[in-house]
């Protein structure tokens, strides 16, 4: 990141939310204090009802307070809440838009910013179509006289394979797929950025990353959150459709795509669409056989208590929505045939960590037998996303003495220990990306469509089979014993986290 983006008005839909305070304002302030955003900035901060132009300020200044990781420039969030104006805009009555065409003029006018607008759609998904066809009702997404009109979309991105196909249908009834910036906030991170760069920027891995070397991938998000006040997004959501779809299938699109023609946006995400699309479609018993669903009961996290899933709040007493997933996946290609990709992420978990372990095939031949090889470990390499950053490649190597044995060691990199990192909320790269029109960190149609299909399959099986397929775990334990089943029967195990 170098340069200043380009003038722009930021219209900032459901301005009085949670997401908006916690996340995009304050993303908005840093990038400010890296000098990046342009001095012709104005943010339009739309509400459904109305509010006064003070308490809204008032909302995302406790944003900056709270969310802002680093002591506040006074001056600077000064300077951005000046540049903060209202409206009110709700699709449910397309007439208020012509208002908003009015405010987002002024708002242009004032600080000179071209007619480029970016529209932040941080509104329940129900929203998303009817705000982006008001919007070009109201001619607000045409993009005249060299001047841009993006709309960044917010996760969940559909529901299944079908409401993602109708969302992207409706979306493009109005605008260009390059207008368009679905955005999920794993690309945001730096570490999930840092695939593209390990794998294609070192001459070392690449070689290797492929079946004849690895003996198969597991990705891993594991949470100790609970579902606390999201009863009612959650238990219609479930494990599944919250994180495999669009967060897990980002680490392991990067993991599995082809190198990219070019380090660019089409070329990215043609790639990672093409991984995702390999992904074997399963039948209704392979889908059962391949995946396990577990809820959490009543248990203890940290030496907390607590409740299990089914005393959530918002949440039927007999609830089947899991929110413990873990599958094992086939990608059917030259590079993966026979490779195994196992996933797994679950709530109310024993420790939080996020990692992709890569684990190699054994030494083809034993030089040591007879000898003491109790030690003796597989390589893996591991990428961890969270908390911890960095890369850790694990080996084996002599323990010192006169007798022969051997132990595992780890070469690992921290990025804490290389890097200054500027405080973030992780959506800082993602929005000045939008801002420069660079769509490589967002999702494509393709993309996400694969994603869904993929997942579909198990959806389907596990209606179909009445979700009667649930696995119970205790609250701080690791997951359902049939988590390590699915890999125990394939002569495996998942790796204890470091
Ligand atoms: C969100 C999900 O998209 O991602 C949450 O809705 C989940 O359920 C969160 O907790 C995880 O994000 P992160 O960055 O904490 O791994």
């Amino acid at each position: 990141m170098t340069r200043v983006a380009p003038p722009c008005v930021f219209v900032l839909f459901g301005a009085n939310g949670d997401l908006t305070q916690r996340l995009v304002f304050p993303a908005l302030y840093n990038l400010a204090t890296q000098g990046l955003l342009p001095e012709a900035f104005g943010v339009l901060a739309v509400t459904r009802s109305p509010y006064a132009l003070e308490t809204m300020r008032a909302h995302l200044r406790e944003g900056l307070e709270k969310f802002v990781a680093a002591p506040l420039d006074e001056s600077i969030a000064a300077h951005m809440l000046a540049r903060v104006r209202i409206a009110v805009a709700d699709a449910v009555h397309p007439d208020s838009f012509a208002e908003l065409r009015e405010r987002l003029a002024d708002l242009d006018k004032s600080v000179g910013a071209g007619g480029n607008r970016i529209f932040y759609l941080a509104i329940p998904p129900s929203g998303f179509a009817p705000t982006v066809r008001a919007l070009g009702a109201a001619g607000l997404t045409q993009e005249r006289d060299g001047a841009f009109a993006r709309v960044i979309v917010e996760k969940p991105f559909g529901a299944d394979l079908a409401s993602a196909m109708k969302l992207n249908a409706n979306l493009r009834e109005v605008l260009e797929e390059d207008q368009i910036f679905r955005i999920d906030h794993y690309l945001g991170k730096e570490t999930v950025q840092n695939i593209l760069m390990l794998r294609f920027a070192n001459g070392l891995f690449e070689p290797i990353w492929k079946r004849e070397h690895i003996d198969h991938v597991q990705i891993t998000v594991s949470e100790t959150v609970t579902i606390g006040r999201r009863g009612a997004f959650y238990d219609a959501t479930g494990a599944l459709r919250d994180m495999v779809p669009n967060h897990l299938f980002q680490l392991l699109s990067l993991v599995a795509m082809e190198p990219p023609a070019r380090l660019d946006a089409r070329s990215v995400r043609s790639e990672k669409a093409r991984a995702l699309d390999a992904i074997r479609i399963m039948t209704p018993q392979e889908a059962l056989a391949n995946s396990v669903r577990g809820q959490y009961v009543a248990g203890s996290i940290d030496g907390q208590k607590t409740a299990g899933y089914s005393d959530e709040a918002d949440v039927a007493a007999t609830s089947t929505t899991e929110t413990f997933v873990a599958l094992r996946l086939s990608i059917d290609n030259w590079r993966w045939a026979g490779v195994p990709f196992y996933l797994r992420t679950g709530k109310a978990l024993a420790r939080r960590y996020t990692e992709v372990a890569i684990k190699f095939r054994e030494a083809p031949i034993s030089m040591f037998r007879g000898m003491d090889l109790d030690g003796m470990h597989s390589n893996y390499l591991v990428l961890q996303i969270a908390p911890e950053e960095g890369v850790t490649l694990q080996f084996n190597a002599k323990t010192p003495g006169p007798s022969l044995s051997i132990q595992p060691v780890a070469m690992r990199f921290r990025y804490a220990d290389f890097f200054d990192a500027k405080p973030a909320t992780g959506y800082e790269t993602l929005l000045y990306d939008c801002m420069i029109g660079d769509g490589m960190l967002y999702q494509r149609a393709d993309g996400v469509e694969a994603g869904w299909r993929a997942v579909e399959p198990f959806l389907d099986a596990w209606r179909a089979a009445g979700d009667q397929k649930l696995a119970l775990y205790r609250a701080g334990s690791t997951g359902p014993t049939e988590a390590d089943a699915l890999l125990a029967r394939d002569g495996r195990r998942w790796r204890q986290a470091s």
